[in-house]
């Protein structure tokens, strides 16, 4: 199939061009660079061993969606652009608004007016606020999401079912990821954060090779079996493959389709720490802080409707995550930008 994803620089996109590859798709990329940089790209290439077709654009230009769709004939769109970081969306919740639910209104317009009726949505596990059921089915009610962020992902699930209903000729596939982690395991491409990280495992990094005094580890008094949050971390690789067997529902025509992308399992921060120092023989200092606000204390999947409907399930644990992740740090220690040799 002829692929669009937006978003397509950014840390799951770029490795999800992989496995799109692999699988025989091809790919053609939008992306504004807001989180990203033409860089990722140029490595993509290298490890595919062809080029990346892209435009630099907004995906809330008009024109520009225009333009794009006029020039090149999609079977589907993956939807990965927008703003994601949860702490900056409490404090700007007017850009957060305005970029998630803008660009995808554009988007789907521009796709309705030419015709590409087939899309796949990066959702999130956040949709499930503090989960009422655990570990969390695709059944599981949504819940209330403290957070800008988190609110447009709900939002958006809502006007793509809503799209969906109103025309059946679309095909539309929410992927509720659970927490992304490690990169490709040739260390050219990974996760790479603008400033300070929010998430824990490119802390944990930056920690390790000295960037980062020590990890915050927020909160120990959580009901887990060691006080510290757990959460449900999926190898990066394996998140990307997840929308290759979604691409193969869409093919069947599947509708309105849901689907949790984790591994089933549960790990606390210190679990990570230390299956991090263990794998990596490297130390990560740590300390115990306050709870961080808006924190659940267990959030993971029950994967099992992957399985049966698309046929897909994670193959990493989270000695391969822990490694890979450290291999994309120790190869990139400023991140894509000194490394261009
Ligand atoms: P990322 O920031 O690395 O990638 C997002 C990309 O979208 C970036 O390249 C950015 O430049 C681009 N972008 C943003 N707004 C745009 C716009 N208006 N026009 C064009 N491009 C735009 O983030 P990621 O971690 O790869 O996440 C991809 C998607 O998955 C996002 O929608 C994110 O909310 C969602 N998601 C991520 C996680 C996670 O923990 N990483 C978890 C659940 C869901
Ligand atoms: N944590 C620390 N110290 C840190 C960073 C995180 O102890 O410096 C802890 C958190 O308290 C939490 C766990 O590590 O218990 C994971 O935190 P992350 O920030 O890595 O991930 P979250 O589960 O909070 O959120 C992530 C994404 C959201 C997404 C959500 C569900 O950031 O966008 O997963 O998919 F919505």
């Amino acid at each position: 199939m002829n692929i669009l994803l937006t978003g397509g620089a950014g840390y799951i996109a770029s490795h999800t061009i992989i496995e799109l590859d692999k699988a025989g798709h091809s790919v053609f990329v939008v992306d504004n660079f807001a989180n990203s940089q033409p860089e990722a790209l140029k490595r993509v290439s290298t490890i595919i061993g062809k080029e990346v077709s892209c435009m630099e654009a907004d995906v809330r230009d008009r024109q520009a969606m225009d333009n794009l769709f006029s020039l090149h004939k999609f079977d589907a769109v993956i939807h990965f652009a927008g703003l994601k970081a949860v702490g900056e969306s409490v404090a700007k919740p007017l850009e957060y608004y305005e970029n998630n639910m803008n660009a995808t209104f554009v988007l789907l317009d521009a796709m309705r007016r030419h015709g590409c009726k087939n899309i796949i949505f990066s959702s999130s596990a956040t949709v499930y606020g503090n989960p009422a059921i655990i570990p969390i089915t695709e059944e599981c009610p949504k819940g209330h999401c403290t957070n800008p962020y988190g609110q447009t992902k709900s939002m958006l699930e809502e006007v793509l079912t809503d799209v969906q209903k109103a025309d059946p000729e679309w095909n539309v596939v929410l992927l509720r990821y659970f927490n992304p982690i490690g990169a490709h395991s040739s260390g050219l491409i990974g996760e790479n954060p603008n400033g300070i990280p929010n998430n824990l495992m490119p802390y944990i990094t930056q920690t390790a090779i000295g960037i980062r005094k020590e990890l915050g580890v927020f909160g120990n008094d959580y009901d887990t079996p060691d006080g510290t949050g757990v959460r449900d971390y999926i190898h990066v690789c394996d998140l990307a493959a997840g929308h290759v067997a979604a691409l193969q529902a869409i093919q069947r025509g599947c509708g309105l389709a849901v689907y949790n992308l984790g591994t089933g399992h549960g790990y606390s921060v210190l679990d990570v720490v230390n299956a991090f120092q263990k794998v990596n023989g490297v130390k990560v200092p740590y300390s115990i802080r306050p709870r961080r606000p808006g924190d659940i204390a267990t959030c993971y999947c029950n994967p099992a409707k992957a399985m049966s409907e698309l046929g897909w399930k994670a193959r990493f644990g989270i000695e391969e995550m822990c490694r890979d992740s450290w291999n994309f740090q120790r190869n990139n220690p400023n991140g894509y930008e000194c490394n261009q040799d």
